[in-house]
């Protein structure tokens, strides 16, 4: 089973969606409505302060190590005072994103960083404000109309690729740096179009990376004791201020401007909520515009990085996507019609966020008491899910550990669970930007391949770090042919 793609299609789930703030608890369970109680596995950890120090260390090796000896259970992590759960069973996954979201809400802790930077926005909202944004900023976000971005990110892909060459110039490049200055490119382009000029852009990278650095390094510190420092806070406020100056200052001059610019900016000053009819005030400009890129950008990024290193270590992959795009495309520019028909490629990408989700954990806070298969959960308790760990559970996939893109042929994909896959997430807040992911990825690696081989230079390591992205922790330094 495919992921269900448009949950807006869906009345009821609008209509519960309208509940969420309520807390109302729909219990469409798989499960048995009235299990024996199991108990939680504990992760072994040091007194007093439990896994904590492993957590802050590497969330990953101790997600890893936790579900080693209980894979599918739910595994309890002593984390100091507090008990955190971690959940990697689909069908565990399938109930708190979809069947019974409303009772796993994003919770204060682990998303105050987010909100110091993304404000109150689609990413880090709840319930009915959470809901009207939503039901305003879907019809942008469909595959018609996320298509109608092809022509503007094919000329920026191209022109980021005359630089990319500058810079190869026969010798090794950080890959990873390359891809996050090309969908930097790309996302700025699409949101703010000509708004956006090469000082302002770079004023707001500068900010950004900071932004992104400081969410990373504060993603597991909510669990440490409040009067705890943390490092580097007043760069990251800094840079919170110089984002919100350099966006409001374009949204305010954009309010002026009769010119017609056809980017997301402008569909979001006009969009009109169906039932008050109103828009959205600066602020609220401000933290959307702000959310796509800091959702969208490394995301992508980190997912290109992947697709690279993957397929240089795959050739005869490399050789069967080589073919498609030398047969749909051959040497000129894609089109969304090209796009539609680049079958492998997108297989290649579903296949490499499989193995490397960018987006690797989602957490969620049970709001009142819930049980699931047979374990209780309490309200106010945190659970981790960690699609990296699901989408590796040998139960649910064949030689999980291999690189296949064959899986998500169509005819191998239909017997699939339909959560033991969900690198956008799942159920109503499934990734809203995924057809817009799917696009900018298809396109670069399609544009890249018509022009370059790349290789992994030789002893170069590569590890996945897990910070608020899954990203090689050394980079990825490669070697460009060209073709
Ligand atoms: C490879 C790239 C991407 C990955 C892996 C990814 C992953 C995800 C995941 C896992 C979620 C669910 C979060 C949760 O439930 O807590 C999510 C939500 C979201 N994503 Fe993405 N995303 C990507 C790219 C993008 C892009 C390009 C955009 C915007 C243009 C975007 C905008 C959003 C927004 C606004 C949400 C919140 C949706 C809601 O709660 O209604 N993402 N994404």
């Amino acid at each position: 089973m495919e992921l269900k793609e448009d949950y807006f299609e869906q009345q009821q789930t609008l209509k519960n969606a309208d509940t969420a703030q309520e807390h109302q608890i729909n219990h469409s369970s798989p499960f048995d409505p009235s299990p024996t109680l199991k108990t939680c596995p504990v992760v072994r950890g040091y007194p007093f302060v439990g896994v904590l120090p492993e957590l802050l260390q590497n969330p990953l090796r101790l997600f890893q190590r936790a579900i080693k000896d209980h894979p599918g259970e739910i595994v309890a992590l002593k984390l100091g005072p507090i008990q955190a759960h971690l959940v990697t069973h689909p069908d565990h996954v399938q109930y708190i994103l979809n069947d019974n979201w409303q009772n796993f809400g994003k919770g204060e802790a682990m998303w105050k960083p987010v909100r110091q930077v993304a404000g109150n926005s689609l990413i880090t909202s709840q319930g009915e404000s959470w809901f009207r944004t939503r039901r305003l900023m879907q019809p942008m976000f469909t595959a018609n109309q996320v298509n109608t971005f092809t022509e503007l990110s094919v000329k920026i892909i191209a022109s980021q690729l005359a630089r990319f060459e500058k810079a190869a110039d026969g010798g090794a490049i950080d890959m990873e740096n390359e891809m996050r200055l090309l969908t930097q490119s790309i996302t700025l382009g699409v949101i703010f179009s000509s708004s956006i000029d090469h000082n302002r852009a770079e004023t707001l990278v500068e900010a950004l990376k900071v932004l992104m650095q400081g969410l990373s390094r504060r993603l597991f510190l909510c669990f440490l004791p409040k009067q705890f420092p943390i490092p580097g806070e007043r760069a990251f406020r800094n840079a919170i201020q110089t984002t919100d100056d350099t966006i409001l200052t374009i949204i305010r001059q954009r309010r002026q401007s009769a010119f017609e610019h056809g980017d997301l900016l402008e569909r979001l000053l006009l969009a009109r909520d169906e039932e008050s009819k109103t828009g959205m005030n600066d602020q609220q400009l401000r933290d959307e515009s702000i959310t796509l890129f800091i959702a969208g950008y490394e995301t992508t990024a980190t997912t290109l990085t992947w697709i690279w290193y993957l397929l240089d270590k795959h050739p005869e992959v490399e050789r069967k996507l080589r073919a498609e795009i030398d047969t749909v495309i051959g040497k000129r520019h894609p089109t969304s019609a090209d796009v539609a028909k680049l079958q492998y490629t997108k297989m290649v990408i579903q296949e490499a966020m499989r193995v490397y989700p960018s987006g690797w954990f989602l957490a969620r806070v049970v709001q009142a008491d819930d049980v699931i298969d047979g374990y209780a959960l309490k309200a106010g308790t945190t659970v981790l899910l960690c699609q990296y760990l699901t989408h590796r559970l040998p139960e649910f996939w064949d030689r999980p550990e291999v690189f296949d893109p064959e899986r998500f042929a169509p005819e191998h994909s239909t017997q699939r669970h339909s959560h033991s896959y969900f690198p956008f997430g799942g159920g109503p807040h499934y990734c809203i930007g995924k057809h817009f992911v799917l696009l900018q990825t298809q396109l670069t690696v399609a544009m890249m391949m018509q022009k370059y081989r790349l290789r992994c230079f030789p002893g170069h390591p590569v590890e996945a770090l897990p910070g608020i992205t899954l990203r090689p922790r050394y980079g990825l330094r490669m070697i460009v042919e060209p073709v």
